[in-house]
């Protein structure tokens, strides 16, 4: 019964984003799913500046009719490198394909690091999840100036790093972790249990003409916003990649939180490269096991892309 009890309750996370039309996503999908408890946003800058990325998620939780949903702003740049944003994907706003109102609901008072330190100090160690799908400034800024509660923290599920498939934002490096490669090394060396989604798997959840209509064809105002936003930035990717769709990074995370049966991964040492001449913000990821050094991270490798797509539809289908 205590059992049943409690593989019933919902999983409290707070996502940490820089939206981005596929943080957007992600968030959506969690508000989507009875199974989350999404205790707050903490926004970060990243994909565009922060004055946009704390915007942008009031936008997305008004979307959702949500504006229960506390929105905190966080670190505007990196912890000691210049802040390198991508507004050649997202559109200058970050959430460019489609026109939504400006949110009306307030940004929280309190800085993002202290929401993030005060919300893991008050619950019970071991039952939060943090959700990180942008840059991690946010996340180390806390495990720094509060350490007590690297402990408390039941997981983490981020979106950032690649092995097979090396870099998007250079030859080596995955966005997340290139803006702010000694956030992400404070983080991956935390001891925390880490789960994360690189490249390697979202490149394989491509969109495809048919996903897209299936949102568009929701009919509802959730279901013409994801399609315009997955519209804005296939054709850059598609450009870019050569490829037939766009990959949807974010929403894999939360994905991966509500099926973790779709995705194949390994546990191994992943390091982070903070200093190479040609490598910086590098996941070195000991696919293969040769290094010798202990695993601190599941590195998936592998998804179900038609069985995410579906999920991912079914679920926006209520929101
Ligand atoms: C990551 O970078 C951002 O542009 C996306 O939102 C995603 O989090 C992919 O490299
Ligand atoms: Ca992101």
């Amino acid at each position: 019964m205590v059992r049943a009890e409690k593989m019933m309750r919902a999983e409290k996370i707070i996502i940490d984003t820089d939206p981005g039309q596929d943080d957007a996503v992600a968030i959506l999908l969690a508000l989507a799913s009875p199974e989350i408890e999404l205790l707050g946003i903490t926004a970060v800058a990243g994909n565009v500046p922060l004055d946009l990325t704390e915007r942008n998620a009031r936008m997305i939780c008004e979307l959702a009719g949500r504006r229960d949903i506390p929105v905190f702003a966080g670190a505007a740049a990196p912890l000691s490198r210049k802040l390198v944003t991508a507004e050649y994907v997202h559109g200058k706003t970050g959430l460019d394909g489609i026109a939504l109102p400006e949110p009306t609901m307030p940004l929280q008072a309190a800085h993002a690091v202290d929401f993030l330190i005060e919300t893991l100090r008050r619950e019970p160690p071991g039952s939060i999840t943090l959700v990180p799908i942008g840059p991690l400034t946010n996340i180390a800024s806390a495990f720094t100036r509060a350490p007590d509660i690297v402990a408390r923290v039941g997981r983490i599920v981020l979106m950032g790093g690649a092995y097979f498939e090396v870099g998007n934002v250079t030859p080596a490096a995955e966005f997340n972790i290139y803006v702010d490669p000694e956030a992400a090394e404070i983080v991956f060396r935390a001891g925390v249990p880490l789960v994360v989604v690189p490249l390697d798997v979202t490149h394989k959840a491509l969109t495809t003409r048919s996903r897209i209509e299936a949102f568009r064809a929701l009919g509802t105002p959730v279901g013409a916003a994801v399609a315009s936003w997955t519209d804005f930035f296939e054709r850059f990717d598609m450009a870019k990649y050569g490829s037939e769709g766009a990959p949807l990074h974010d929403p894999c995370t939360i994905a991966y939180i509500l099926r973790p049966d779709l995705f194949t991964g390994r546990h191994v040492n992943v390091e982070i490269e903070t200093s190479g001449r040609l490598t910086t913000g590098m996941t070195v990821a000991d696919w293969w096991g040769v290094s010798g050094r202990a695993p601190n991270a599941t590195f998936l490798g592998g998804i179900d892309a038609g069985a995410f797509y579906g999920l991912l539809t079914e679920r926006l289908a209520r929101l």
